[in-house]
């Protein structure tokens, strides 16, 4: 007998987001035909694409269906003729920033994994990425990217704000000390805590909170001493907490260490849905093509499966079959210019992986 269906909204976005989506659907229907699970998609449209059609990235449309579903995909947004249009009145970006808030999504999670068989291709020596696994726990609806802003009248002076509630603070706080309970016990806050108020705030919340975490080691790093220590030594994180737009930047910098961003699946996690995406972007140059590496999407729902669905036994199924496919070779482009192959081969071989462990 099959378990309760779940839901799930498909927001494939712009460029290769739609292709890469494809082929986490592939993977999940495979194991849905093979178990006693079962999925439901509902497409809605975001990004570029929406605002085609819709005239607003984010329409209601797209906020419904993300209300009446269990869990949301969502594939890449962006498109070059906004990036290039400083004047634009409405952007991609605007979509992504609303639904965030919309949705409550506060604390985006990236893992930062390297893979042995892809060591070579990361711009720092295998000596110092060796054992580099870490987890950056990013607050996403708060701050600077939300604060009061302005520009005035003659255009000579503007503002961005920076504001963090306590209340903020200690949701995400809770869950990275959860998290670093369940691997090394090492927390690190990234934080200008030398110059920002909002920083000394994070510093004295989760000081407070980590009274309840006693066997978390809690380590206190400013921000550019740790862009530095993520170069030098990343082996040494575990489990980094950091607001919105320290996470913005030092979760780029994680991810090209790994030398695959094309690897890297993310999660934000809401107070009611949960969202799963790839860290690379839209990559509109190879949309269409059916050479970008549906990986990070195809890992991107392996978290949703454990994060959002508490389904971890099969969520390890998908990490192995992607596993397999890069030991064996069945990579894109982006892995190996000698020997690659297409999108679709990718997810057609991980899907049949998946179908053996299961
Ligand atoms: C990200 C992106 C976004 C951000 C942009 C597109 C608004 O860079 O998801 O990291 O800055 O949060
Ligand atoms: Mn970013």
């Amino acid at each position: 007998m099959k378990r309760a269906g779940k839901k799930i909204a498909l927001l494939s976005g712009d460029g290769i987001g739609p292709e890469v989506i494809r082929e986490s659907v592939k993977v999940l229907d495979t194991l849905s035909s093979n178990s006693d699970i079962n999925f439901s998609y509902y497409d809605a449209p975001i990004g570029a694409e929406a605002i085609d059609k819709y005239g607003n990235p984010f329409p209601d449309k797209t906020k419904e269906i993300c209300d009446s579903c269990d869990s949301i995909l969502f594939g890449a947004i962006g498109d070059p003729k906004y990036d290039n249009n400083p004047k634009a009145k409405i952007r991609p970006e605007d979509g992504l920033l609303e639904m965030r808030k919309y949705l409550g999504l506060y604390a985006n999670i990236r893992p930062v994994k390297v893979y042995d068989s892809l060591m070579s291709s990361s711009p720092l020596k295998a000596s110092i990425l060796k054992n580099t696994d870490f987890i950056v726990f990013r607050e996403l609806t708060g701050g600077i990217y939300f604060g009061e802003k302005g520009l005035d009248e003659k255009k000579n002076s503007a503002f961005d704000t920076c504001r963090y509630t306590r209340e903020e603070i200690e949701r995400i706080s809770h869950l990275a000390f959860e998290e670093a309970k369940k691997r090394k016990n090492i927390l690190t806050l990234v934080d200008k805590a030398n110059v920002l108020e909002t920083s000394r705030l994070w510093r004295e919340v989760v000081q407070n909170i980590s009274k309840e975490y006693k066997d978390v080691n809690v380590q206190y790093l400013f921000v550019d001493n740790a862009a530095m220590k993520i170069i030098t030594n990343p082996s040494d994180f575990d489990v980094i907490l950091t607001e919105n737009m320290f996470g913005d930047i030092i979760t780029d910098e994680a991810s090209v260490i790994t030398g695959s961003l094309g690897m890297l699946p993310s999660a934000s996690i809401g107070s009611k849905v949960s969202l799963f995406e790839p860290i690379h972007g839209s990559y509109p140059q190879a949309a269409g093509k059916n050479i970008a590496n549906p990986m990070a999407m195809i890992l991107s729902s392996s978290m949703m499966l454990d994060l959002a669905f508490g389904l971890k036994e099969y969520s390890e199924i998908i990490n192995q079959a992607v596993k397999d496919a890069l030991e064996n070779g069945i990579v894109t482009e982006d892995i190996n210019q000698e020997k690659s192959y297409t999108t679709s081969y990718v997810g057609d071989w991980i899907s049949e992986r998946v179908k053996k462990l299961l």
